[in-house]
């Protein structure tokens, strides 16, 4: 039987949710992350130092109560209308490490988040940010267009809010961002004419596989609510374009999953809430096998590259402790499971060749 072990996968790049959610969703998160970045999209959003101080208790306690003590959330907060720099430093004294972008009406829980057009009046905050060397996290989408007032397409919001951090990025060079589940074939592009150690991309477990017209029919309507997230999925050549780039071996080429959970109820009617449910145990050896394997072949260099795509890459960009804890993903095929505490889930039951070992899957 053929197997590959390599450093323990981390998440950068999670929304735990809190209540009866978070508690549904620890375990399966926690028993194959070393470190998962929790998105501050909460109801209400997390924004002050108790707030995170609070979230993060919850995780920790949920984690532990699953038998998981030793599980590391990495916190953030929102830039949500009436942040400032004061907040951001007690929530940074309380442990925050990443300032967490969802404009107003791209996404779940993004009511309070700052519009794109409107980011230069938070320009002190980002600069506060810049100081504490804090991480900027995007979510890269403009809604409306402010010329016409009229809402822009789904598959055109995110190539839309690209223009809006030419300016971020030309002031604050040192400001270390992550463009978050890049998903279109422009914001590949711009990031490597960046080309900047302080910008990093970050891709989801879904955008290399799931397009446009899997979710939407030819007159735009969703008509699989199931694979619908923010952004939503793009077309051929854009899928390309992530794949490349997510196989490339580029240094600041990050995982982030974008687990996102829903009630059944919140995924079946309308408006259907964005967000997929990407396991964790079934995204790592799917990743392996069907974008890093696939694309690239075997060797000792797929090995690598995918050791640095999820855990070292991120590591390095997030000045994070290293670890020794491994994973082993051994060759043998299963039956995935459809659902998970009663939801559906991405790729779920559906058969892999690779499989995380399960002595692995507890710490
Ligand atoms: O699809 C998404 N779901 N995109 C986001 O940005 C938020 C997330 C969620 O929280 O459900
Ligand atoms: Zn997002
Ligand atoms: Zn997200």
């Amino acid at each position: 039987m053929k197997k590959i072990t390599f450093r323990m996968s981390s998440d950068f790049h999670v929304h735990f949710r809190d209540g009866p959610m978070l508690k549904k969703l620890i375990y399966w998160i926690a028993s194959v992350y070393y470190y998962a970045v929790a998105m501050g999209n909460t109801k209400p959003p997390i924004v002050s130092g108790e707030q995170v101080a609070n979230h993060r208790s919850e995780i920790l306690k949920g984690a532990s109560e699953s038998g998981l003590p030793n599980f590391q959330p990495i916190m953030t907060v929102m830039l949500v209308y009436g942040m400032t720099p004061e907040i951001l430093e007690g929530a940074y004294q309380a442990g925050a490490r990443v300032l967490k972008l969802i404009p107003g009406g791209a996404s779940t829980g993004s009511n309070h988040g700052v519009v794109l057009w409107d980011l230069p009046r938070f320009y002190p905050v980002l600069q506060k940010a810049m100081k504490l060397g804090m991480i900027f996290s995007v979510h890269c989408e403009l809604i409306v267009n402010p010329q016409t007032g009229k809402n822009i397409l789904l598959y055109d919001q995110e190539r839309m809010g690209i223009k809006y951090f030419d300016d971020v990025i030309k002031y604050f060079p040192e400001l270390k961002i992550i463009f978050e589940h890049i998903s279109s074939k422009e914001l590949c592009q711009y990031f490597l004419d960046l080309n900047s150690k302080y910008v990093a991309a970050g891709f989801t477990a879904h955008h290399p596989y799931v397009s446009y017209f899997n979710v939407c029919n030819s007159e735009n309507r969703i008509i699989n609510p199931y694979l619908y997230s923010k952004p939503i999925g793009k077309f051929q050549d854009d899928i390309n374009a992530v794949r490349r780039l997510m196989t490339s071996g580029h240094p600041r080429s990050i995982y982030g999953s974008d687990l996102a959970a829903h009630p059944s109820e919140a995924k079946e009617n309308k408006p259907y809430a964005a967000g997929i449910l990407n396991l964790p145990k079934i995204a790592i050896p799917d990743l392996w096998q069907n974008v890093f394997l696939f694309d690239l072949g075997p060797g000792k260099k797929t090995k690598q590259i995918f050791e640095n795509f999820t855990s070292g890459n991120g590591l390095r960009f997030y000045n994070l402790p290293d670890y020794d804890k491994t994973m082993t993903l051994i060759n043998k095929k299963w039956k995935t499971p459809r659902l998970v505490e009663g939801m559906k889930v991405f790729k779920g039951g559906e058969y892999l060749d690779w499989q995380i070992m399960k002595e692995n899957m507890i710490r």
